[in-house]
């Protein structure tokens, strides 16, 4: 199963490209799970360290069935929108929750397959940090980084939504790039297939 994790709070440009992406996949024949941030209350780490004394997170909020679909992945998708040049917040905080998944279990992601979308209201308004922000995520959890080949799509998917959904939809560059990424990414889970 893939898991695709959208971390916009809208229903808009990320939301639409994540979705597409999915669609793909399961056209050929992979499973997958959304999870959007939209409308969920996931709270910031505390850094109380309850954890790492009890191998679960003390916030018991919807960050637990987001917990469930990330242990049975094989793949991630993590899709951001770009917010002051890197990862949303909604984002940053799922990441920082999964510290709890490394302290029951330290190897819960090792070995999955990552592939990061970011999606920003500018042609070059950090959608590269964003994703850098995604690979050093997965690179700390064992979780391999999947590149879109080092013709077009370096880091991964880069979006320009000029802050609409209409937008994104004329980004016909975007959408390579996140072709690019994702064939990668089916290459690498096939791989894995026995
Ligand atoms: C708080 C905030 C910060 C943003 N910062 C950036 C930015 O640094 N670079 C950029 O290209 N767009 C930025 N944007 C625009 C969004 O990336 C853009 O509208 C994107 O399409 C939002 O995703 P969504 O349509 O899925 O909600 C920002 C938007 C917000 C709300």
């Amino acid at each position: 199963m893939i898991v695709g994790i959208c971390g916009s709070p809208r229903k808009q440009a990320t939301h639409y490209v994540l979705e597409r992406t999915l669609e793909t996949l399961e056209d050929e024949g992979f499973e997958t799970e959304f999870f959007t941030v939209r409308g969920k209350n996931i709270s910031p780490c505390r850094h109380c360290d309850y954890c790492l004394r009890n191998r679960e997170c003390v916030l018991k909020d919807d960050m637990y069935p987001l917990y469930d679909l990330l242990r049975g992945a094989q793949g991630i998708i993590i899709a951001t929108p770009v917010y002051n040049g890197g990862v949303s917040a909604q984002v940053k905080a799922i990441m920082d929750r999964c510290r709890a998944l490394g302290a029951e279990d330290y190897d819960s992601l090792r070995g999955k397959l990552g592939m990061g979308i970011a999606v920003g209201g500018d042609r070059c308004g950090g959608q590269e940090p964003a994703l850098m922000q995604i690979h050093t995520f997965y690179i700390l959890n064992g979780v391999i980084p999947v590149s879109g080949g080092s013709f077009g799509a370096n880091l991964g998917a880069c979006l320009w939504s000029r802050d609409t959904i209409e937008g994104v939809k004329e980004d016909s560059y975007g959408f390579k790039t996140l072709d690019k990424t994702l064939k990668m990414f089916k290459r690498f889970l096939n791989s894995q297939t026995p």
